[in-house]
């Protein structure tokens, strides 16, 4: 039975209950992250700390731990639930009220959880040959910047794409593609690599920025641009990325091969800094 964490205890999952009242429940007024760790070591956590305080910013939440805090409460929780290749789960909502009204008080509490999962390891078949996505209509808010629990757009139009025999749907907004559903969008042609510019259309994926990071280190060219639905149909390479998903090559989009239809050059390149890194992380040379 795994060890969550709520509300200061940690306690085994089938215990840890939350009131009816809680506004994530009624309102899903709250904020999450998603933190992977490797061998009990997070991974990027300063970052993962620095996007929840803009979020919880955001949203009007005031900020219930201190960096040095969330950092021992991890730590903790990782003790209490070892593993090699781990998924951290942090929700905060606004807290619990007396009764149920869209307006929120100030003084509530805010309600903290927090919870781990195995991450799967990654599916040699997808990079041998790749995934399929659809591009579909975004049909979210304005604030997609901020990692809000409110999900109902997120999760109708990734069932769409499982419906439709896809992995992930890549989201157009004003003949524009963004991001994924729950992961981030990079194309690639004669070996630039390209991905849209942070804003309020997508989230600020730590794994793109990571991706980011080692295109700059290694010498890999990169635009930070916005994708034309055209451009994306055109594309040599497609990948998605994300903290449990790292990067997946997309090599059939809308029905038709991207590029020749198998993973590209750039794509098995990105993959071996990206692994490389992680094993940094594990052996604690790196976060
Ligand atoms: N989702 N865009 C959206 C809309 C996301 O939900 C996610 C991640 C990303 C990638 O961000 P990062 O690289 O920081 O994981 C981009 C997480 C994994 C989730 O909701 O489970």
């Amino acid at each position: 039975m795994p060890f969550v964490y709520l509300n200061g205890q940690f306690l085994p999952a089938e215990q840890a209950m939350v009131s009816v009242m809680d506004r994530g429940f009624l309102f899903g007024d709250g904020v999450y992250e998603v933190i992977p760790a490797y061998g009990g070591k997070p991974f990027r956590l300063e970052a993962h700390l620095d996007r929840l305080r803009n979020s919880l910013e955001a949203i009007r939440i005031p900020a219930p731990l201190g960096e040095a805090q969330w950092r021992t409460l991890l730590e903790e929780l990782l003790q209490r639930n070892p593993g090699e290749d781990q998924s951290i789960y942090l929700q905060i909502t606004r807290g619990v009220m007396s009764k149920r009204d869209h307006a929120f008080d100030a003084s509530l509490v805010p309600t903290l959880f927090a919870m781990v999962s195995p991450i799967g390891a990654p599916d040699p078949a997808v990079e041998r040959d790749g995934v399929t996505a659809i591009s579909l209509k975004d049909i979210r808010w304005e604030s997609c910047h901020i990692k809000a629990i409110t999900l109902l757009p997120n999760v109708l139009l990734r069932q769409q794409a499982i419906d439709a025999g896809a992995v992930e749907a890549i989201l157009v907004r004003e003949g524009c593609a963004t991001e994924g559903a729950a992961s981030n969008l990079f194309i690639a042609n004669r070996g630039v690599l390209v991905t849209p510019p942070k804003g309020s259309h997508l989230l600020p994926g730590i794994t793109r920025d990571l991706i980011l990071e080692l295109a700059a280190k290694h010498a890999i060219p990169y635009r930070e641009a916005a994708i034309s639905v055209e451009e994306l149909h055109q594309a040599e390479e497609v990948w998605l990325t994300s903290s449990t998903k790292e990067i997946l090559p997309v090599t059939t989009l809308d029905e038709k091969p991207v590029g020749d239809g198998k993973p590209g050059g750039l794509y098995r390149r990105m993959s071996a800094l990206y692994r490389e890194y992680k094993e940094q992380v594990r052996a604690g040379a790196a976060d």
